[in-house]
């Protein structure tokens, strides 16, 4: 049976011209900064990024978590979405490496505001624990910050000297998705981590960008948490490979990604909200059942998803064709109630 893996962008595997791109690149000993492929990547991210410096670090994870470490820090608290991925898969990491407290705030559709933050900031008191940085998740399930919003966030942070980290994995999606430019949208962000291999279509690696203060630091945290790479200029290759050529296309998984909520939507079981499909992420659910189980239903016709708290999310990406999405058009319009019953 053919399978459609809609679970995440995460799945992509290198193209041939990438490959080939690995293949052939130049390296060194990046620890010695003299791997030309990583110096190349590094300063193609400052430059889309608007920002002074940037630096390969292995995961969006890896990125976050040196920021958390170095802007935020032991006995420091930073408001985050609750339904952020630093709150959500990242908060142990947080607490017990940068000894940082992430406090989630639940605000409509994944958007913080800045009149929601601004309570949440401690007053600098003895016996409270100090608010350094906001952290916000751009695009977050799929939904991209107004640029307003996070101009608002970002002047919020600077009056009351809080630093502000972008999670922005998927920032290319935003910036596609809104004609906003990447460094435009940087712009509101004091340090901000990107990941290539989500729907970059990149094997391996985030880029971490700020300020040539901020880089120089994080690149000893990066040291200390095992993340110097070595002959990295292999996997850096596929970075640029991806900036270069897989930017542009992903105006196609937004589509894609549509079209699939405009199936759901006309089927009598499932919910979507169409408005909310602004990228690449599709959230839904299934009349009364149970996501874990609807996800069992849609693997019984090849179609792979997940879940992503009560819901079920498909995820939209470069191995995923227009054939393809016809295919997992037409076995949503198949399915019936029943199936999820049984
Ligand atoms: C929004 C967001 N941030 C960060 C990450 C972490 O990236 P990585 O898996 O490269 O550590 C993910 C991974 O799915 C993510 O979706």
């Amino acid at each position: 049976m053919k399978t459609y893996e809609l679970r995440s962008d995460t799945f992509t595997k290198p193209v041939p011209a990438m490959r080939q791109a690995m293949a052939d690149a130049l390296v060194g000993d990046d620890v010695y900064r003299e791997d030309p492929t990583v110096n190349q990547l590094e300063e193609l991210a400052a430059n889309l990024t608007g920002k002074e410096q940037a630096l390969f670090v292995t995961s969006g994870s890896m990125g976050n978590l040196i920021s958390l470490f170095i802007n935020g820090g032991r006995m420091a608290e930073v408001l985050a979405h609750a339904k952020s991925h630093i709150f959500h898969h990242e908060l142990a990491s947080a607490a017990t490496i940068a000894g940082v407290l992430p406090i989630g705030i639940d605000t409509p559709r994944g958007l913080l505001k800045a009149q929601v933050l601004e309570p949440m900031i401690k007053p600098v008191v003895y016996d409270l624990a100090r608010t350094k940085m906001i952290e916000v998740e751009n695009t977050i399930g799929g939904i991209c910050y107004p640029l307003s919003t996070l101009k608002e966030i970002y002047a919020l942070a600077k009056r009351r000297s809080l630093s502000v980290h972008m999670d922005g994995a998927r920032i290319f999606n935003a910036s596609i998705a809104t004609g906003v430019q990447v460094s435009e949208i940087a712009r509101y962000a004091d340090t901000v981590t990107f990941c290539l291999s989500k729907g970059l279509g990149a094997p391996v690696g985030s880029m971490l960008c700020g300020s040539a203060e901020f880089i120089d630091k994080a690149r000893s945290v990066r040291k200390m948490l095992g993340g110097g790479m070595r002959q990295s200029g292999i996997l850096a290759a596929a970075g640029i490979y991806a900036l270069h050529h897989h930017v542009q296309r992903l105006a196609d998984d937004h589509v894609h990604a549509k079209r699939l909520a405009q199936a759901l939507l006309d089927t009598s079981w499932a919910r979507v909200c169409l408005d909310d499909v602004e990228t690449n992420i599709v959230l839904f659910d299934v009349d009364g059942v149970e996501a874990s189980r609807a996800c069992e239903v849609f693997k019984r016709y090849g179609v792979l998803c997940t879940t992503e708290g009560t819901q079920l999310r498909f995820v939209t990406h470069i191995d995923v064709s227009n054939t393809d999405i016809d295919e997992v058009c037409a076995i949503i319009a198949s399915i019936d109630k029943k199936e999820f019953d049984s």
